[in-house]
């Protein structure tokens, strides 16, 4: 489900109004599609629950002020709104930032902003920043860490979750079946079939670092890892929690 929103991305070379509502139509199409495979998609599901749980050790059960950094259409943010904390949800497409509004939780609120280029918050903004499956084929990911840097307070963590990986179809399949069995391969066709209809209509960049990549990245944007292992579909993804390297003495934020 990458491939889409790196083509709705980038800059409109021309701007038109047949381009324009073209990307509407794929984001409103691509905002449907989403939520309809994540829901009640339980390898999805059990990776929001792990977020959720890296989140509760990073603040030891407080509840903290979370970014969700390209939160598409807000499925993070809420999860983790439920779990305690008080979320704002960041995205680049106002057609997503408008379906995820429709979808209202207690405790969360959604911003239509380009993380890359000034979010509109202060320094120290935030408690966490959270980021899922973005970082692998944003053009831009040090200027997306950057302003992560910049919204967290001097205690904060930051909870990457990268594909090292392209979630190919047969591949992934294979890898499923071989961990899992059977039925959770054909289950995993859910999210692989979607996402193989999506890369094969759209030119798309994503680029999948190796794990070593991926820390370097991170350590290059100021963090330091605190955890980092694979998750997600026989581990296509790698969920990352990091803290500011300025801050050597907690490895929790309270
Ligand atoms: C693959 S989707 C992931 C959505 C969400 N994190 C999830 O996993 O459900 C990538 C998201 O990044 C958003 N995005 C891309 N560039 C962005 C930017 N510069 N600032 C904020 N959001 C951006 C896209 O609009 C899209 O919703």
């Amino acid at each position: 489900m990458t491939a889409t929103m790196t083509w709705l991305a980038r800059p409109r070379p021309m701007g038109g109004l047949v381009e324009r509502a073209l990307e509407r139509a794929i984001a409103l199409t691509y905002g449907v599609a989403y939520d309809r495979v994540v829901r009640g998609f339980a390898p999805y599901q059990a990776l929001l629950d792990d977020i959720v749980d890296v989140l509760a050790r990073a603040g030891r059960g407080r509840p903290l002020r979370v970014l969700d950094v390209a939160c598409g259409t807000g499925t993070v943010a809420r999860r983790l709104a439920r779990a305690g904390h008080t979320v704002t949800g960041l995205d680049l497409i106002a057609d997503l930032v408008a379906r995820a509004r429709r979808q209202p939780s207690a405790g969360v609120t959604f911003v239509h902003a380009d993380v890359t280029t000034g979010t509109g918050f202060a320094a120290g903004t935030f408690d966490a920043c959270v980021s899922l499956h973005t970082l692998n084929w944003h053009p831009r990911p040090l200027a997306l860490l950057d302003e992560c840097r910049r919204l967290l307070g001097p205690r904060g963590h930051a909870l990457i979750a990268c594909y090292t990986r392209p979630a190919a179809l047969r591949s992934t399949f294979g890898a499923v079946r071989a961990i899992n069995g059977f039925g959770a391969a054909v289950s995993a066709l859910r999210w692989l079939a979607p996402t193989a209809i999506f890369e094969a209509c759209r030119h798309y960049d994503a680029r999948y670092p190796d794990v070593p990549a991926l820390h370097d990245e991170l350590a290059a944007a100021g963090f330091d890892i605190i955890e980092s292992r694979p998750v997600f579909l026989a581990g296509v993804s790698r969920l990352v929690w990091a803290r500011l390297s300025d801050n050597p003495e907690s490895d929790s934020l309270l």
